[in-house]
């Protein structure tokens, strides 16, 4: 998560459609408390250890956060024997200080059989660590280069028979199509953004146009030969990146606690790139693994399935129905096939039975109470 101190997401915990019966508009109830009251616990996750070790099974995890010492603690408590032979995406947003991202790194490393790691924006902090670097690029090479020391991945790999390719990203604002809320007084980016003082630049690229998340995306097409291989070559792809490659897989602003949130999440050109990977029409066997915003989501658009799956913070955790201690992280393809859809995961069940409505500009109650309505002159 980027933002503080308005809990954009934190309050809305998660939620089974296949148990609350709940249909339309009756999905969208009025306080978060009664979302808890309404739901009934998630199915049990089959234990890891009834599965058939003899084939790998990849899992999907973001927003680690462990510079929160449960988080860390979380990790450690992985087992260690469970999934020699599994493979862990790593959705960026493991922590703020690069001791903290070493030291995960290297747990998770001894855990997995092989681990993917593309990097997000709390990576790339430089606030406790300013002076160590130049900027946030510098410090991207230094993640990327410990990534290489420990033997995770950062480039497009076919692991038997299964492509897996990180992308790069950063987001732009202009990401966000859907019209703003007007009449609150709600915080300029600047001052609910850490990223816009934590993260450091070089002069020519900025955070007021596309510049940044087109200079990520660039970095991608080094990988351009190794892609061309995977696609002639791997009938499952996953495809990951930190942000978001589309503004539907974020809630509405109405429904955020920082409205102008979807302006600091995805990028144009990322869902470009995973289209070109994936094909215009995607298929049942394209899949793209995403984190930042906190929310779990598991969809599929136009083609492509959607997943994420935040560990989060230790207060967000205690908020979400079912937490994520004990049945992150994910599990997406198994026996040779993508698994079944993520659930309950409260905001993509809502948007699968409710069309967005963003001309509706009026904020949810349990957002409107954080904001004051702004006086219009007559
Ligand atoms: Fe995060
Ligand atoms: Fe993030």
């Amino acid at each position: 998560m980027v933002v503080r101190p308005f809990p954009y997401c934190g309050g809305v915990p998660q939620q089974s459609s296949n148990h609350c019966h709940l249909r339309g508009d009756a999905l969208l109830p009025t306080r978060p408390r009664d979302l808890r009251r309404s739901c009934i616990k998630r199915a049990e996750v089959r234990p890891t250890d009834s599965w058939n070790h003899s084939e790998f099974r990849v899992f999907a995890l973001s927003d680690l956060h462990t510079d929160y010492r449960e988080n860390m603690k979380w990790v450690e408590c992985l087992s260690a024997s469970k999934h020699r032979k599994d493979v862990l995406i790593v959705a960026g947003d493991v922590a703020e200080t690069y001791q903290n991202f070493y030291l995960t790194m290297a747990l998770l490393k001894e855990k997995f059989g092989h681990v993917f790691f593309t990097p997000g924006n709390h990576d790339l902090w430089c606030r406790r660590e300013g002076e160590g670097y130049h900027d946030s690029l510098e410090k991207l090479n230094k993640l990327l280069g410990a990534c290489r020391g420990l033997g995770v991945e950062t480039q497009p790999l076919v692991i038997n028979g299964l492509g897996i390719i990180p992308l790069l990203s950063w987001y732009h604002e202009s990401f966000d199509k859907e019209i703003n809320i007007t009449g609150y007084r709600i915080p300029p980016l600047e001052m609910a953004c850490k990223d816009y003082h934590a993260c450091k630049w070089p002069e020519e690229l900025s955070r007021r146009d596309e510049s940044l998340s087109l200079h990520f995306d660039a970095m991608n097409q080094g990988n351009e030969e190794k892609i061309k291989m995977i696609q002639t070559t791997c009938s499952h792809m996953i495809t990951f990146s930190h942000f978001v490659p589309r503004q539907e897989l974020c809630p509405e602003k109405r429904m955020l606690f920082y409205p102008n949130l979807p302006k600091v999440i995805g990028s144009d050109s990322l869902e470009d790139r995973i289209r070109s990977i994936h094909g215009t029409e995607g298929s049942q066997y394209a899949c793209h693994v995403f984190g930042h915003t906190h929310f779990v989501w598991d969809a599929t658009l136009d083609g492509i399935r959607y997943v994420q799956s935040p560990l989060a913070y230790p207060r967000e955790r205690k908020r979400r129905m079912n937490g994520g201690e004990s049945w992150l992280p994910f599990c997406i393809y198994a026996d040779g096939e993508f698994t079944d859809q993520l659930s309950p995961c409260f905001w993509s069940d809502y948007y699968a039975a409710n069309p967005r409505t963003p001309h509706d500009t009026q904020l949810a109650p349990w957002v409107a109470r954080f904001y004051k309505q702004t006086t219009i002159a007559s």
